[in-house]
């Protein structure tokens, strides 16, 4: 590692490449898998490519076509605590829905919450890092996800609709996530409420017709596609790193985005009750459909200069370039026209497993490799720029789509 300075590793940096466009996904694959690996431990086994969102569809539907989403977005802005009374005014059918969905499931555990609060303080560093970089940028070559994205209203301001989702990364971290003084069963809820009037509006979008293989977007198979995307994705990379993680707090994290998926509408029937039943349904309906589209390619664009304006150094976009090949391969780095990187690259490949296990203290620290500091350095500006985007952010019922 002679010779590696900062500077030097700052400017190698590099230009990436132009943004080009590439397209077709994968065809959709039967679904198997059974729902006796499920939180429910039984269910019908339908594809949950074809079920949506029952409950919250219809009615989201109705608020639009009655012209009442503004008003509500106005009303549930003042709705930030899990235990907060919904604000008064709401339409009736909305207060009722909105009062049942806000409801634990019964097989929430306080003790494993209270746990995955633990694990998330003690791993905050990697985690940000991995729901930025790879979460993140992993959503950018699910098709389905990055056209939904693209075309809906948020996709007019990538950034903003970025910190939106970055917002529940974070909830569902912070201390008292479920709690009444948390906030992430109003992340969740209105999140649910704006998948519905997603699953409404795109349809009208003729830009989303276009390129849309559906006619409805947002499935529930969809939905745990994205969820894989998160912390299936992100334990297999700890695993990967070989992060020592104690099983109790591996379960206990497992649990709380367990919960996240009850809460943002997933049925307990294609909620996976364990690891191991997460990663085989992950390799069943993730694996095989990531591809690239050129919403997707723009979108990871993005978010790839999301660092830039915060830190033109250490969180410079061939930088985060470089860590997103080295988490998620490079086919999806080529995919999304991320350029190579010379020196970051191989100091990826060569350095970052000493360091983990230095930082673990698995390594006595004379053997830290030379880019420890940059390394931690860097872990901590892309925390704090992943998950601080989230924080005064109000998620909003959008009520049309992108208009372009
Ligand atoms: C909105 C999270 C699945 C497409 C949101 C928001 C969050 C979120 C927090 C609100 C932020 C905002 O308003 O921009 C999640 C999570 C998912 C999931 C945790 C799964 C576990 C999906 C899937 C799709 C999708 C599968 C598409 C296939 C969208 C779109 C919006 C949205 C289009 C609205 C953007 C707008 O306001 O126009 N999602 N999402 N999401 N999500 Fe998801």
């Amino acid at each position: 590692m002679d010779g590696f300075s900062r500077r030097n590793i700052l400017k190698a940096g590099g230009a990436l490449g132009a943004v080009g466009a590439l397209s077709i996904a994968s065809p959709a694959h039967a679904w198997t898998w059974s729902p006796t690996g499920s939180v429910a431990g039984t269910g019908a086994g339908l594809d949950p490519r074809w079920v949506w969102d029952e409950e919250a569809d219809p009615l989201v539907a109705s608020l639009l076509d009655r012209g009442d989403v503004t008003q509500v977005n106005t009303l549930l802005r003042t709705w930030t605590k899990n235990g907060q009374p919904l604000p008064a005014g709401l339409p009736a059918d909305l207060r009722d829905f909105m009062e049942r969905a806000r409801q634990l499931p019964s097989w929430a555990d306080q003790g494993k919450l209270d746990l995955a609060v633990e694990f998330n303080k003690k791993r905050g560093l990697y985690l940000g890092v991995l729901y930025g970089l790879a979460s993140g940028m992993m959503s950018t070559v699910i098709p389905k996800e990055a056209r939904a994205v693209y075309y809906s209203q948020g996709g007019a301001d990538m950034k903003d609709r970025i910190s939106k989702t970055a917002k529940l990364g974070y909830d569902i971290g912070s201390n008292n996530a479920y709690c009444p003084d948390g906030e992430m069963i109003v992340t969740a809820v209105k999140t649910r409420l704006v998948h519905a009037a997603v699953r409404h509006l795109l349809p009208q979008s003729p830009y989303w017709s276009q390129v849309a293989d559906e006619e409805i977007p947002i499935s529930q198979r969809d939905m745990m596609v994205t969820w894989h995307s998160l912390p299936t994705t992100v334990m297999q990379k700890l695993v990967a790193w070989k992060v020592p993680i104690p099983s109790n707090e591996s379960a206990a994290f497992l649990h709380s985005w367990q919960v996240g998926a009850h809460m943002l509408g997933i049925k307990d029937e294609y909620i996976p009750a364990s690891w191991a039943e997460a990663n085989s349904q992950a390799a069943q309906v993730l694996t095989p459909i990531l591809a690239p589209t050129p919403e997707g390619i723009k979108l990871a664009d993005i978010l790839l200069n999301l660092g830039s304006s915060v830190d033109a150094g250490i969180l410079s976009k061939p930088i985060l370039g470089a860590f997103t090949r080295f988490m998620l391969g490079d086919q999806i780095a080529n995919w999304l026209k991320i350029g190579r990187e010379p020196i970051w690259d191989p100091l990826l490949k060569v350095a970052w497993g000493p360091f983990i296990a230095v930082r673990e203290g698995l390594l006595p620290f004379p053997l830290a490799p030379e880019a420890y500091w940059l390394f931690d350095e860097f872990l901590r500006k892309a925390a704090l720029l992943f998950l601080s985007e989230a924080r005064p952010i109000s998620i909003e019922i959008p009520d049309s789509n992108r208009p372009s």
